[in-house]
């Protein structure tokens, strides 16, 4: 198993005391799987994906990836860590604006030492191509349309090639035609790619094209 979730729980301190947002998680995903998970507003969805990123601690449980305990690194390994090995699409696209398409799907590369330039840039025009903006590489984010931008929004999350690829509603600022755009984008990629896909959605119609769908729930994953 690629990526491993045990016991997670979640809470946060709050004023009245802690709050539980996630008891006892469990989660396996391999190499070649995509999960989508649902849930209600408030139930700790992207917490859950929050802390499968890396981007925050179980209160307590371990997850790994590969194998390996991210926690366990200091701050300044798990930053490469992250960078290196998982790829991150949110509901804004986070794009810079004064950066061109090209530049932007590079951005992951400018900390990452161990890549060479003439290859990864050679690997974002491929990427660009394939999520159909080979023409619009000079093009600022602002003259792109939406679901342009979120296009490049994955093809920034792949540049590095990550094991682990996390969407936290994807298509939540999308019209339907170009969310089912962006849905079958992330899977055709993630199908080439055989990376671990994890998007969490609120689109029935996104998750209907998933192999396996999960819901939060009550504290749980199920
Ligand atoms: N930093 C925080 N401090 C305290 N409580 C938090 C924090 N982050 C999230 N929460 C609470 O944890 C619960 C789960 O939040 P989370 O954002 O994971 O929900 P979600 O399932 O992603 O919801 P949505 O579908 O609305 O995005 C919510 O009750 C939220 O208020
Ligand atoms: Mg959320």
């Amino acid at each position: 198993m690629s990526l491993v979730a045990t016991a997670v729980s979640k809470d946060y301190p709050t004023r009245s005391g802690p709050l539980s947002v996630l008891r006892g998680v469990n989660l396996e995903l391999s190499r070649g799987e995509a999960l989508a998970v649902m849930g209600p507003s408030g139930s700790g969805k992207s917490t859950f994906l929050h802390m499968l990123g890396t981007l925050d601690r179980p209160t307590t449980g371990e997850i790994t990836l590969e194998g390996a305990d991210p926690f366990a690194l200091t701050e300044r390994d798990l930053a490469a860590f992250r960078n290196r090995r998982i790829g991150f699409v949110f509901q804004d696209h986070h794009l810079l604006p004064q950066c061109s398409v090209l530049e932007n799907v590079l951005v992951p590369t400018l900390v990452n030492r161990d890549t060479k330039p003439a290859e990864t840039e050679a690997y974002a025009r491929t990427l660009l191509e394939r999520v159909g903006l080979g023409g619009r590489l000079d093009h600022r984010p602002a003259e792109l349309s939406g679901g342009e931008r979120q296009r490049v929004a994955v093809a920034r999350a792949l540049v590095l090639k990550p094991v682990l690829l996390l969407a936290d509603e994807p298509t939540g600022n999308l019209d339907r035609t170009n969310a089912a755009a962006v849905g079958e984008l992330l899977l055709e990629l993630h199908r080439q790619e055989n990376n671990i896909l994890v998007v969490v959605t609120h689109s029935l119609e996104l998750a209907k094209l998933f192999p396996r769908v999960a819901e939060v729930n009550d504290g749980a994953l199920v």
